[in-house]
């Protein structure tokens, strides 16, 4: 069984940016924008988080001979569904190194996150995902194919706030929502 971690932004270990940067971009080769985009969301959304206690960023990490090798990061937001407003947790960054693909490290991280679902503190977990979509669905999450939108996007309240192919979400023995999510505020 991996040793789970778990930090509330803005704390981390000694070590752990630059970590997270290396395993970002091994996960992520020659890919410089994305890698800016995780750096700007360390610096800015972690180490700089100034916002309510109840929205603070959550980071799962899994470490082997010292190193992190598996990340995946919890967002708690207010959305707001056809049932009203809801908590979710916003899952972004979940990301595995290739020399630990297969020991089944990151579905034990997906598990910690997704009992914070099951107990009631979440009321679903939503996330955008390319090409992991089969690793999730072992988890039990559902592709969502609801209109998604960003109503504090004052150029087009109506655009997807998500970019990659798919949306996910985990709604345990609970039920996603139907109709529109607004995510009140920009994808992650
Ligand atoms: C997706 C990712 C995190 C999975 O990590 P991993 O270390 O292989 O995951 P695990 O070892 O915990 O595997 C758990 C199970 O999912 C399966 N699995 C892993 N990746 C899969 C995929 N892309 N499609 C289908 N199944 C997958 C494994 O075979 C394993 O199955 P099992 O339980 O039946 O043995 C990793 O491949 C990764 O970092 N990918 C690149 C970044 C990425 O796409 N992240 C997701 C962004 S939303």
């Amino acid at each position: 069984m991996a040793s789970i971690e778990q930090y509330f932004a803005p704390a981390i270990g000694d070590g752990d940016f630059d970590q997270l940067v290396t395993l970002f971009s091994e996960v992520y080769p020659n890919q410089a924008k994305w890698l800016q985009m995780f750096v700007d969301g360390l610096e800015q959304g972690w180490l700089g988080y100034a916002g309510p206690d109840e929205f603070r960023p959550r980071r799962y990490v899994v470490r082997r001979a010292g190193r992190i090798v598996v990340n995946a990061t919890v967002r708690p937001r207010k959305v707001k569904t056809t049932r009203g407003l809801e908590t979710i947790a916003g899952l972004c960054d979940v990301i595995s190194h290739p020399e630990v693909r297969g020991c089944g490290y990151a579905k034990e991280v997906m598990h910690a996150v997704f009992s914070m679902v099951d107990h009631g503190e979440f009321s679903f977990s939503l996330f955008q995902t390319a090409g992991a979509r089969g690793f999730y669905e072992k988890l039990r999450c559902k592709v969502v194919d609801n209109s998604i939108v960003n109503s504090c996007n004052m150029e087009d309240p109506t655009a997807n706030p998500f970019w990659e192919p798919w949306v996910m979400g985990y709604a345990g023995a609970g039920e996603l929502p139907k109709g529109e999510i607004d995510l009140l505020g920009a994808g992650y």
